[in-house]
Parts: C-alpha cells; structure tokens; sequence
C-alpha cells in the first residue's frame, strides 16, 4: 500500500512546521510496543545464507577482506587487509549465535596486525566497518551474550584491539581545524594530505569513537570526532546550508569552512543525518543539539525535497540539491532515509515522522518490485510532478526507458546491485515500529530475490543489472557489508525478541551503527523517556 499525497496532507506532512527546542519531557510512547511475530523457518534460511557466505569465506579468503565467489580468490584491494569480512560478520554471527563462527573470528581479532595495512586508510570506512563491528562484538559478549563464548579472556581482548587500531587512526585528526583527513597511510600512521572531507566522512564517526572513549574512561577518542562535527552542525559559510539543517557536503579541513552547497540524503551525505538522531539515542543528554538538528534537517527535506513522479505520484522520494535547485535524483544508498525517519519518529514522539519514513520505504520497496530481478538499482532518476516539464532540472526519461518509467515511476540511470543493505534495513524500522507483517513479506521477498540472482559459486556476488533477468552478469565480488548488514536485518525481522532489537516503545538497550553494528547505548539511558 502506498501513502497518496492526499494521505500525506491530511497526516500534515507537506505543512511548514517550525522546529523549537522541546524541552525534555516525560511521556509514554505513543508506540506502545506492537506484536511482533517471529518466523523460524525464515530465520534459519537466512542463517543458512550466513553460513554459505562464511564457508566460502573461510576455504577461500580467510583472513582477507573479501571473497570473489566466482574464481573463488580474495580481494585486499578497499580494506587494507585487516580481515574486513570476518570483523563485520562478527556482530551477525553473535546476533544469530552462531557459536562456532563467533569462536573463529575471535581468534582470529587477536591476531590482526593494525599497524600495517594495504593501502591507503579510509577513517571513515575502518571506522564504521572494523571499529564497528569490534566495539559491537565487545558490547554484545560483555552485554547480552556474557559468558557464552568459549574463550571469555579474549573478550577483552577485543575492546584492545578496537583501541590500539584508533590509536593508529587518531593522527587523521590532527589537522588546523580539526576536522580529519579521511585518507591515512600506514607504517607509520600518516595523513596522505587530502584538502577537504565530506559530511558523511566526517560525520559518521561520532558513535563509534565516543563508545570507545566511554568503554576505555578515555574521552579523548570521543572529543576528536566531535570536534570535527562541530562544523557540520553549525555551517559556515552561509551556503553551506542552503536549507536549514540541510548542508553542503565538501568542508576544508584547513579552516572548517564548507566549499559547496550540494547534498541530500545520498551517498556521501547520508549517515551524517542519521548519526544526529542515533547520537540521541545513544545519550540523550551529550547529544541534545545533535537531535534539534535532525529535526531542522528533517522539517526541511519534508518541505523542500519532497518529490512525487509525474507517472506515479503516489510514489515519495527525496530530491538532491545543489544550492536551493533540485535534481530528482536518489539511490540505493538513500534508501536508509524511511527507516532513519522511522527511528527518529518513534526516539521523539512523532508520528508524522513515522508515516514519513514509511512512505520513504514503500517507494524504496516499488523500486525492488518494478525490476526483472526484483531487487532495487544503484541510482535512478524520476521527473517531479510540481516542477515544470520543461525546466532544466526536470527532465523525462531517455526514450528507451520511457515504458518502464511509465508504470515504475522511476528510471535506472545505475542498474548495478552490489548487495547494498539500506532497503531491506528500511522494511526492518518499519515492522519493529508498525509490526505489520506486510513488512517482514517485503524483506523476505527482497532476500529470496537477491538469493536466487545473486548467489554465485562459493557465496554471493554483486551484479551488473538488476533489469535483467539473472542480473546481467556478476563483478564477482562479495562486499563485507553483505555479512554485517544485509543478513542482518534480513535476520533479525523474522527473528525472536533480544536486546539488540529494536524497539518501539522506548526501551532500546542498542543503536546500530551505520554499518549494522549494534552499539550498547550509553549506561543509564537504556530506557528513554523524552
Ligand atoms: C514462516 O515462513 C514460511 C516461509 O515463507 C511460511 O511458509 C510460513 O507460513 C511462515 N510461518 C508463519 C507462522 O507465518
Ligand atoms: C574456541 O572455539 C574455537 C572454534 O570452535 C577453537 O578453535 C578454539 O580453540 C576454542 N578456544 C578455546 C579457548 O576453547
Ligand atoms: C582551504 O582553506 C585554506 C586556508 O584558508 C586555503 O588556503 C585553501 O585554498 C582552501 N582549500 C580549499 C580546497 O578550499
Ligand atoms: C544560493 O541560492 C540563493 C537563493 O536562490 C542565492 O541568493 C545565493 O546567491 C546562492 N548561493 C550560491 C553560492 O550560489
Ligand atoms: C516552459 O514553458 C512555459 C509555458 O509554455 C514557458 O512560459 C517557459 O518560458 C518555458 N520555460 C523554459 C525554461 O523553457
Ligand atoms: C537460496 O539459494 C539456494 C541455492 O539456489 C537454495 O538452495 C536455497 O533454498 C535458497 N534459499 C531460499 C530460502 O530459497
């Protein structure tokens, strides 16, 4: 079912709402907590998914960063080498309890060597993907899953590695402004001299580095990343936030001062917004301004980066912009917006937001459902329905698309799927908020779709197309993210109440990183009454 733009304004959506500061205030969850219904028989598929994923990992690639299913080799090329696949499995093996794949990549965490790598160093992508999942796995055999590994002396041995790796990455702070260079070489340490960083960069490194301060009593981990957020959170100059809330994405490190005027909630920009509400989440009291600018920036999209398609206008989807001109425009990667507005709805209260983001997610579900493959494209394109057809920004679809566009409401102009997570993670915020099980049929439907197209040799493979029958061909390449978030989400909606789950009735005890790592919410906001 969609939301039409009629159901939109009557919810009051499309409204100019003024964001004020809402003083803390103690109220019930107006999500009270819904039924939610567990599938084993999916659950464990899933888990089998898992586990053909992990073999062929293990016979081809351990200790690697990724498997090539299709020649059945690895790849260190993107992750320096440090074993990408097995850290970001970590946290799905735990959440599943698969004990004998958790005992593995414990053993194999004391023996990564962080202070070579091959190539250069992303601090963002080493951020989200290796600390991540580290601190995860610490958080969740020192939480909830305490005492159910075989070798508790290892535990911490996590939280040591997570350290002595920031340890290595911390010179990428140490700049005039500091805002951080993303990209380090190693042995020894050293910034490779880049001039800018992006907000996505930048701004999705605040939980991972502030759990790390807050697990080792060392605060300085954590006051690094937010100093370098202090930026994003008050831009200057003025152009860098071309709406309110909503900004630029490239910023001088030299000075802090932003460089240009475009973005949106894509690729390269995304989880800076997220990370403004999970931050909330995660301490209510340390990130208070982190949330008051979510909801500017989420008040803003609502009123400026709407978009309906002239052929489905029932269809929502968030424009990009350069400056205040619009490119209907969105991706994959976006496609994390409905279940970040979903978060942010139930975290503070909102019901519009809620709806919101559950319109985000259906038309990130129609995406899936108009290919040949049933899964979603890389990048696509739409004409609005309220800017002029002949405007510049406003094009139609090239005339070999013009059918598809006609009954899709959207165009591929990038068929590629390379297991990307953020659709089937949008149909997870949505049923733990709603417990519609419409949502668990639409995250089972996507999985059996990648599973029969994707799955290749020993694993599974990025494909070429997703609007061809069979995908199109395979890049034989098998991203770590397929383990830590794709099986994830694709698990954990079928999958029976923990701790980890999110919740709707404010008593979340994690918040998931943006790579899918669940992160132990600071001590005493487990439960968070606003
Ligand atoms: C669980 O999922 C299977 C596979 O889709 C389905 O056949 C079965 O009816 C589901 N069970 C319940 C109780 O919904
Ligand atoms: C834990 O289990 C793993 C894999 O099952 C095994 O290799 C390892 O020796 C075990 N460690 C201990 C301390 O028992
Ligand atoms: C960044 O700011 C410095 C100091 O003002 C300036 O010299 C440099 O040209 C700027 N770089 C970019 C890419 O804007
Ligand atoms: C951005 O757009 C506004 C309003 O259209 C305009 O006043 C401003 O000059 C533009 N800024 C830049 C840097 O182009
Ligand atoms: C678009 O069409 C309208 C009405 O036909 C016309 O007034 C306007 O000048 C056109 N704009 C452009 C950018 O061609
Ligand atoms: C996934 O694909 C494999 C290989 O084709 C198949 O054996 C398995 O049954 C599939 N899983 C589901 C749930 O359909």
């Amino acid at each position: 079912m969609h939301l039409t733009g009629t159901a939109l304004a009557v919810l009051g959506l499309a409204s100019q709402v003024t964001a004020s500061p809402a003083p803390p205030r103690p109220v019930t969850s107006r999500y009270p907590g819904p039924r939610y219904v567990a599938n084993a028989t999916r659950a464990n598929a899933v888990k089998e998914a898992f586990q053909t994923a992990w073999d062929g990992y293990y016979k081809y690639a351990y200790g690697h960063d990724s498997l090539r299913p299709v020649t059945n080799t690895f790849s260190d090329d993107s992750r320096n080498g440090w074993g990408a696949s097995a850290v970001d499995a970590f946290s799905t093996a735990l959440v599943m309890q698969d004990w004998e794949v958790v005992n593995q990549i414990l053993a194999f965490v004391q023996t990564i060597d962080f202070d070579v790598a091959i190539g250069d160093v992303s601090l963002f992508e080493t951020t989200i993907r290796y600390l991540g999942g580290l601190l995860s796995a610490y958080d969740l055999l020192t939480g909830p899953l305490k005492g159910k590994s075989n070798d508790t002396a290892s535990v911490q041995s996590i939280l040591k590695q997570a350290q002595h790796l920031a340890d290595n990455l911390k010179v990428a702070f140490d700049t005039p402004s500091g805002v951080p260079d993303n990209d380090l070489l190693f042995g020894p340490p050293r910034k490779a001299g880049s001039t800018t960083n992006g907000i996505a960069t930048i701004g999705t490194l605040v939980m991972e580095w502030t759990r790390l301060g807050d697990l080792t009593g060392n605060q300085n981990y954590g006051r690094l990343a937010q100093k370098g957020e202090e930026y994003l959170l008050h831009p200057k100059p003025a152009f860098g936030e071309p709406f309110p809330g909503l900004i630029g994405t490239d910023v001088n490190i030299t000075n802090g001062l932003f460089v240009d005027s475009s973005g949106g909630w894509v690729g390269g920009d995304d989880s800076f917004y997220e990370y403004l509400i999970k931050m909330y989440l995660y301490d209510p009291i340390r990130f208070g301004e982190y949330k008051q600018r979510w909801i500017v920036a989420v008040e803003s999209s609502i009123k400026h980066l709407v978009s309906h398609p002239t052929t489905r206008p029932d269809l929502t989807f968030l424009a990009i912009y350069n400056n205040q001109t619009l490119q209907f425009i969105s991706e994959h990667l976006a496609c994390f917006d409905g279940g970040n507005f979903i978060l942010g709805g139930l975290t503070l209260n909102e019901p519009r937001y809620v709806e919101f983001g559950l319109a985000l997610t259906a038309s990130c579900h129609d995406t899936y459902e108009q290919t040949a493959t049933g899964i979603g494209p890389e990048i696509f394109q739409w004409q609005d329905n309220k800017t002029p057809l002949n405007a510049s920004n406003n094009p139609g679809p090239p005339a070999a698309q013009a059918d598809f566009y006609k009954k899709a409401g959207f165009w591929i102009t990038s068929g590629a799927y390379v297991l990307r997570p953020e659709v089937i993670e949008s149909f997870y915020y949505a049923y733990r908020a709603t417990g519609d099980p419409k949502y668990q049929e639409w995250a089972w439907e996507a999985f059996l779709h990648i599973n029969s197209t994707c799955r290749v040799g020993s694993g599974y493979s990025s494909i070429n197309d997703v609007n061809a029958v069979g995908g199109g061909g395979f890049s034989d390449f098998q991203e770590s993210f397929w383990f830590a978030e794709v099986l994830k989400y694709s698990y954990l909606i079928h999958a029976e109440e923990e701790d980890w789950q999110v919740k709707a009735d404010h008593t979340n005890k994690f918040v998931f990183n943006t790579e899918a790592h669940p992160v132990r919410i600071a001590a005493g906001y487990e439960r968070t009454f606003f």
